[in-house]
């Protein structure tokens, strides 16, 4: 079963700023520098079990599944308003059990196949814990985004203890990953006129639903490669 996220009671709005994050981060540097490092690690392991994943597959099929991976750790400024979007506590305890997406792990695909096929490779092993999924790949977003989002535990080894972590997988092909990008861009152009904003929208939305349509045209090429070969 996933673990239903807890729906907190509306406390309060309380609001910090970075400096005000900093200064927290400062008091607590040892604690806080350990978590991030705990965050890189996990990052770590999920990047190489994909790619791990990937060597194998390209042994035993000659196809590479993914396409790319990028790693990241959240930046301080989107945790600073992440934190403040869902009235987070200032402090560190708090941070780990309530943000998912400081560890992130994107795999680019060749198609829409990959993605599902490499999520279950991930997901049997026995050291991996699902805790969240959201398909934008079966529902897309209402402006078009598609990916499949997990959250999962893994655990990172250390000189005496195992500890579990938390790490955002986002899923995508080369298609949703280029219109992610652009739409990524548009987002923060808030200045643009609210009439050419609308339109530019439902241009996206309909270049989300053509680039999936070409997803599945591309993935049924490679189909009929495969079974002549
Ligand atoms: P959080 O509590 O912030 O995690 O909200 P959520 O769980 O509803 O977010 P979700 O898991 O749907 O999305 C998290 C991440 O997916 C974002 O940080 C982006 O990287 C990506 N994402 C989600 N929606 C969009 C979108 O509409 N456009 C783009 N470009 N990226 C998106
Ligand atoms: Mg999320």
């Amino acid at each position: 079963m996933l673990e239903k996220r807890k729906k907190k009671a509306p406390l309060p709005l309380q609001i910090f700023g970075k400096d005000e994050f900093l200064a927290m981060a400062e008091r607590n540097a040892k604690p806080y520098r350990q978590l991030m490092s705990f965050y890189r690690c996990a990052a770590m392991e999920i990047e190489t079990k994909f790619r791990v994943l990937d060597e194998e597959l390209s042994l035993e099929s000659e196809h590479n599944p993914i396409e790319s991976i990028k790693t990241r750790i959240k930046s301080v400024d989107s945790l600073v308003r992440k934190m403040n979007r869902k009235n987070i506590p200032l402090d560190i305890k708090s941070i780990e059990e309530n943000i998912y997406d400081i560890a992130g792990v994107r795999v680019i695909c060749s198609f829409p196949e990959d993605i599902y096929f490499l999520e279950e490779c991930l997901l049997k092993q026995d050291d991996i814990t699902l805790i969240e999924r959201k398909d934008y790949i079966a529902s897309p977003k209402p402006g078009g985004y598609r990916s499949l989002h997990l959250i999962v535990e893994v655990p990172i080894f250390l000189q005496n203890e195992k500890r579990p972590m938390k790490v955002e997988v986002q899923l995508r092909t080369i298609a949703m990953d280029f219109w992610a990008s652009l739409e990524h861009k548009l987002r923060y152009k808030k200045n643009l006129d609210e009439a050419l904003l609308e339109a530019l929208q439902k241009e996206l939305l309909d270049c989300s639903n053509k680039s999936a349509e070409l997803d599945l045209r591309m993935e049924a090429v490679r189909k009929q490669i495969e079974s002549f070969r």
